[in-house]
């Protein structure tokens, strides 16, 4: 592999000081606010993110508080955005600083590791950006960013390609602005080096010296390798209705979505006939059912293919009354309260009628 030639750390700090995106979480940040943004950010569209960090930093403005969230608010805080275990680990990470280093973010790389949920990438981005030290921060967008500027065909998942291509990213940081540089790295990523499609090569301050552009092979980095194809589940979503409330099961503790509040559903493929005798199955008689389509939701190793219905319950049958009576996994809520405070996966939104 080639090495990034000297230099090239400064002209991107340049170009950045002219194109840096305004972005909530950066006008002098602190390390609290580095860390939330950052975790946020993982798997999650810029656009999408604004709105989430908003309403966090408004509901928990620092460690202390967030450290004593109760989970339903923080699952609340997190609905929609996807990957709520990055939600659970904040707040575990945000109980470690409060007992293990008195309620301050440490600056040390080693011991941002240690907490949950913070991995090479995020200590890189929060040491650098939040304590201005000279640690990468190297993400897909950054791997992109360096593959196509090294004309490496090498596979970015393989952690050799990753560390010879890190190596390169630290060599060319320039020392008095690691945050910069790697934001900086970011944003040529996401604005003009870009994955999908052509990139954007004459608005990139490094066109100049990038290998790819040279080769007029810009779209052939990073060498793409076939993905594992996801698995797909069918599944069928009920919304039940009783009155003006409609009814949720909470998800077990572990696995996919784990502990969040879903409508009723189940495994395979189900007709109109199907939903009436699986109904009856459970003593449910009295009742009006409404095909509500069908739907997609994508997980990153799992598609659902789901087919909505909505039943009209006109009278509640001693079964469901027990479950709500004695478990407490089953409620009946009104649409504010669900609006309000029940976090209901985004998987299911496309069936929410009222
Ligand atoms: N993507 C990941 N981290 C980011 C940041 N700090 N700014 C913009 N995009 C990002």
């Amino acid at each position: 592999m080639k090495t990034a030639p000297p230099g090239i750390g400064e002209a991107l700090t340049a170009w950045y000081d002219h194109h840096a995106r305004i972005l909530p979480w950066r006008s002098q940040p602190t390390p609290y606010q580095v860390w939330i943004s950052e975790i946020m950010l993982q798997q999650t569209r810029v656009e999408a993110v604004k709105g989430y960090y908003d309403r966090w930093m408004e509901a928990l403005p620092d460690v202390e508080t967030l450290s004593r969230v109760s989970d339903e608010t923080l699952m609340k805080l997190w609905e929609g955005l996807g990957y709520y275990n990055r939600a659970r680990n904040i707040k575990e990470a945000a109980r470690t600083i409060m007992d293990r280093f008195a309620g301050e973010i440490p600056a040390g790389y080693d011991d941002l590791l240690s907490l949950k949920g913070i991995g090479e990438y995020t200590a890189g981005a929060i040491s650098s950006i939040a304590f201005g030290r000279a640690r990468a921060a190297v993400d897909g967008n950054v791997l992109r960013v360096f593959s196509r500027l090294l004309a490496e065909d090498g596979d970015i998942r393989k952690t050799k390609v990753k560390k010879d291509l890190e190596r390169e990213v630290v060599r060319v940081m320039p020392s008095e602005r690691p945050g910069d540089y790697n934001q900086a790295l970011m944003d040529l990523g996401a604005t003009v080096c870009l994955p999908r499609g052509k990139p954007l090569c004459d608005r990139c301050p490094w066109e100049p010296v990038c290998q790819a552009r040279k080769l007029g092979r810009e779209e052939d980095f990073p060498a793409r390798k076939e993905k594992k194809a996801r698995r797909i589940e069918d599944r069928a979503v009920l919304i039940m209705e009783y009155g003006n409330r409609i009814l949720l099961h909470k998800r077990p503790g572990k696995g996919l979505l784990a502990g969040l509040w879903e409508y009723p559903n189940m495994e395979g493929v189900y007709t109109v006939e199907k939903v009436e005798e699986l109904l009856e199955t459970q003593g449910i008689r009295d009742f009006d059912l409404i095909s509500l389509g069908e739907g997609k939701h994508i997980f990153s190793h799992v598609e659902w293919h789901m087919t909505g219905y909505r039943v009209r319950l006109r009278r509640l049958n001693d079964r469901i009354r027990e479950r709500l009576a004695g478990e407490k996994d089953w409620i009946l809520v009104t649409p504010e309260e669900l609006k309000e405070d029940y976090a209901v996966p985004s998987a299911f939104s496309m069936f929410t009628v009222i």
